[in-house]
């Protein structure tokens, strides 16, 4: 019964305790650390697209997505807390609710972290090409910047390559950071720091230079598209917006992995999630007011997708024209900052995001080879791919093998796709904590748990409920991504990995924290770097 194949949680646990735990993080760190992972592309880059769904009633978006990740931040942080071994979400599926789910659960976490991290090498590459005309004047021809435009006819997605071909940095990029990963570079607790100071320092510049030229009346009307976009739509309106905008609050799930270093976890651990996620919902919304105030952010058309031929071809049109508007932008902080008449400094946004978006595509890149690290080692997937270069002390088969697909991904579609793709992926994961969470209060009420979430029979089952609502109101084509993956994924375990894993042999083994295991994807924290 494939059901009843669980990962000994205990012999987790017993691997856990004999790390020694140097408990030194406070509330201040994990905050820091918090908003260091999860301020990138979703700010920089997916604000156009949230006005085009929404328009000015994006902010509210913020809020909602905001407010799901809370309570899925909470339910997280019990699991990280007592099963405080890497591999996500992951293990604490295979050690409570089972091996199939568990499978299903990673399988899941290859769409949030791989495409996460080819969604972030698009909206990098849309900055570098900014940057690069505003300093020099040179641009790629369209063909080179841009991957096609994709829609579905029926069952089969067709490609539109009147508006793109490949997208050549966002190749680039990928494959630089899959090769810093691969030689063994981890990202130093100082750059970390640095970068995360970048981040904080670009965004507060912007909402201080766009706020004065505020004007009401770009706020007006608030909602083109409603709560959830015109009859007929999916994925548009407040609500779908949300959906897609949730993908700028990724990566909290850093303080809860970071939960066993923490002191008093359970004061800190909620202080440090819900203080991360508050502090980065404020300067989400200033910086969405500050946009909307300064350019406007009304949608092109209503009830048009962003990353479809006909929103391209509209964006085309009105570029021809010498007015862009802010939905258009492929990088909209820094346009929105340019169009105020402030050119150099839509140049240092431009640049403060070249400088730190690839630290996001490495921690996702980071997760995503150790998640395929440990399902290998527990004999879900081919132990060829957990082999450790003798050198290097990477798992470079994988690492090499995740990049090129990262690339690949990131060559070809529009970062918006990618985004939902990756956030339908995220939106099962946590579902699947906060099932979890509630499952082991039932099977397992009296083990220690160093961190409990509050309330938890509402918080849990609101949780839940945050994650479906949101994934059902993603586009359809990125809502369709997740069943089929969840088939071919379903095949392949029943192909491969039903035979193969160690637990249906009757091998009990906890490869989280083999010593040649490679680190887990938080990166080092500034104070104890
Ligand atoms: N939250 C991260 C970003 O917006 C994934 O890039």
């Amino acid at each position: 019964m494939i059901f009843g194949r669980v990962k000994p949680l205990d012999a987790i646990l017993a691997t856990a305790e004999k790390k020694s735990l140097h408990r030194s993080l406070g509330a201040v760190q994990l905050t820091l650390l918090g908003v260091g992972a999860i301020i990138g592309t979703g700010i920089f880059v997916l604000t156009a697209a949230a006005a085009q769904k929404a328009g000015p009633g994006m902010m509210w978006s913020f809020v909602i997505a905001g407010a799901v990740c809370a309570v899925a931040a909470l339910c997280y942080s019990e699991l990280a807390s007592m099963v405080p071994v890497s591999g996500s979400a992951y293990t604490y599926t295979y050690s409570v609710v089972g091996e199939l789910l568990a499978w299903m659960v990673g399988w899941a976490l290859i769409l949030e972290y791989a495409v996460a991290a080819s969604a972030v090498s698009v909206g990098w590459s849309g900055y570098f090409m900014g940057l690069v005309k505003s300093l020099t004047g040179f641009e790629l021809p369209t063909m080179l910047q841009a991957g096609p435009t994709w829609s579905m006819n029926g069952f089969i997605p067709s490609a539109d390559f009147t508006t793109g071909l490949i997208n050549v940095p966002a190749i680039c990029v990928a494959l630089a950071v899959t090769w810093l990963l691969m030689i063994g570079t981890k990202e130093s607790a100082t750059v970390n720091a640095v970068l995360v100071a970048i981040k904080v320092a670009a965004l507060t510049m912007f909402v201080i230079l766009a706020m004065p030229v505020l004007d009401r009346e770009h706020f007006a009307p608030f909602a083109p598209n409603g709560w959830f976009g015109p009859a007929g739509t999916t994925g548009l309106g407040i609500v779908g917006a949300a959906a897609s905008i949730f993908f700028a609050y990724v990566g909290f799930d850093a303080v809860s992995t970071a939960a066993e270093e923490t002191k008093n976890p359970q004061r800190n651990v909620p202080i440090g999630l819900i203080g991360s996620l508050a502090i980065c919902t404020i300067f989400y919304l200033l910086v969405a007011a500050a946009a909307i105030g300064a350019m406007g952010a009304q949608p092109t058309a209503l009830g048009v997708q962003p990353g479809t031929a006909e929103f391209a071809r509209e964006c085309a049109a009105l570029a021809a024209q010498g007015s862009e508007p802010l939905v258009c932008s492929n990088e909209a902080l820094a346009h929105v900052l340019r169009s105020i008449n402030y050119t150099r400094a839509g140049d240092l946004i431009g640049l403060a995001a070249n400088l730190a978006l690839p630290s996001v595509i490495l921690m996702m890149l980071f997760g995503q080879t150790r998640i395929f690290f440990v399902m290998a080692r527990d004999g879900l997937l081919p132990e060829k791919l957990a082999s450790v270069h003798p050198k290097w002390k990477t798992p470079h088969v994988v690492t090499l093998i995740t990049g090129i697909f990262v690339a690949i991904a990131a060559a070809l579609l529009p970062v918006g796709q990618l985004a939902d793709i990756s956030n339908s992926g995220t939106l099962f994961a946590f579902l699947m904590v906060s099932i979890a969470v509630l499952a082991l209060r039932i099977k397992d009420p009296s083990r220690h748990r160093p961190f409990r979430t509050p309330f938890v029979w509402v918080v849990a089952p609101v949780a839940a409920f945050g994650c479906v609502f949101l994934f059902w109101n993603l586009p359809i084509d990125a809502k369709m991504v997740l069943p089929v993956w969840g088939v071919v994924g379903l095949i392949i375990y029943f192909l491969y990995g039903y035979r193969r894993s160690h637990v249906g042999r009757g091998i009990v083994e906890v490869h989280e924290d083999d010593p040649d295991a490679p680190p887990p994807p938080v990166p080092p924290v500034p104070s104890i770097g």
